[in-house]
């Protein structure tokens, strides 16, 4: 096995950020995911090993912390959709101490950028003892996550060095829907035969690419909507819900600003007393199903004195949309929608004058429970 470090991965260059630095490289990690992992035909190319342990499952469990956790979110829908297999997502800090109900024959996935999460840990060592098979996602090679579990794979986003973590999340997500339609087309299951994924990730680095050439929009709207704000929402169903979740994160975490993300609908069943004149709510319209219903919780705030940001991917995009983005599957849709929420809190971070790479509290990997 070569590792290829680029001497130039961890070095700022002309950026006064990191985070900025690895938000641009996502349109190349998608690329590097796609040309690693898939053949010239788009099919998977992932350890048969793993693939037919995988296909062995009655469940999936995935376990996380923070964003990672997010990522698991959204593995939940791609492994489900794609494989057929019932996918449960979890803290890995709650499952340590109260390991969750099993099924018969269940396989753990762990998403972790740095491969040394405590609270993960104990859940696998718990795991481990039961003789429950599990591979670790990762974007550290040797990191103790992926010496302890039964199998690796990695992510390949190149050293991530700001605390909020950006490419590591959308290589999560992109290497999640390879792995799922790896084990899909293994149990011939006809979503994952006709998932073209390779089509797809072309699609995300080109969509990702275009969006970060957008980006004084944003910062624009950062300014404008945000950095004056003491708090902020965001809102989406379905996978836009999971994205709606990383995005308060991500804002929450660099700026300051305190954030909510939430199911839009449940906004009315109690926290939609939080809205006052002025307050933003950012909604994600990605999801075909329930695009006009996330517009009714729109009128909702917005008649409540909200400061509606509303970003759209262009088929279902309307009139009046703040930010609009390029098609993609829905189920990938995460790898644009979440690229607007990482510069939203880098510019507001920034704009605020605030150390965007290493936020006041925060540690990039935390090895205690
Ligand atoms: C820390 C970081 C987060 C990260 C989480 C999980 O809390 O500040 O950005 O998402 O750990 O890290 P991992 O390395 O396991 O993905």
């Amino acid at each position: 096995h070569v590792l290829n470090i680029d001497p130039n991965a961890a070095s700022k260059g002309t950026y006064e950020f990191y985070m900025l630095k690895e938000i641009d490289e996502q349109p190349g990690v998608m690329r590097h995911l796609s040309q690693d992992y898939l053949d010239d035909a788009g099919h998977p190319v992932v350890d048969k090993n793993i693939v037919d342990a995988m296909s062995k499952a009655d469940r999936l469990y995935i376990f996380a912390a923070g964003t990672s956790y997010h990522a698991g979110l959204v593995g939940k829908d791609l492994f489900e959709t794609l494989t057929g297999i019932p996918t449960e997502v979890g803290y890995a800090s709650e499952a340590g101490y109260h390991f969750p109900m099993m099924s018969k024959n269940p396989f753990f996935i762990f998403l972790s950028q740095s491969g040394e999460t405590a609270d993960s840990r104990v859940v696998l060592k718990e795991a481990n003892k039961r003789g429950i098979p599990s591979l670790t996602m990762t974007n550290v090679e040797g990191s103790t996550l992926s010496r302890e579990a039964s199998y690796t794979m990695l992510l390949k986003a190149g050293p991530e060095i700001a605390v909020a973590s950006t490419k590591a999340y959308t290589a999560q997500v992109a290497l999640q829907a390879i792995l799922a339609k790896a084990i899909g087309e293994n149990l011939a299951n006809p979503n994952a035969k006709n998932f073209a994924l390779k089509e797809e990730l072309a699609l995300a680095a080109e969509g990702i690419q275009q969006i970060v050439d957008g980006k004084e929009k944003i910062k624009k709207l950062a300014d404008e909507y945000l950095i004056h704000s003491r708090n902020a929402f965001y809102i989406g169903r379905g996978i836009d819900h999971a994205v709606a979740l990383e995005g308060a994160l991500k804002l929450k975490e660099v700026s300051y600003i305190q954030t909510e993300g939430f199911a839009a609908a449940e906004l009315k069943h109690g926290t939609i007393s939080l809205i006052e004149e002025g307050t933003p709510v950012i909604a994600l319209i990605s999801d075909p199903i329930t695009a006009d219903l996330t517009r009714g919780n729109i009128q909702e705030v917005a008649s409540r004195g909200a400061s509606v940001i509303t970003i759209a991917a262009k088929k279902l995009a309307k009139y009046g949309d703040t930010l609009v983005l390029p098609n993609i599957d829905y189920l990938l849709s995460p790898l644009l929608t979440v690229v607007p929420t990482q510069l939203l809190a880098y510019y507001a971070s920034k704009d605020k004058g605030l150390d965007v790479d290493k936020p006041r509290n925060l540690a990039k990997s935390v090895t205690v429970e």
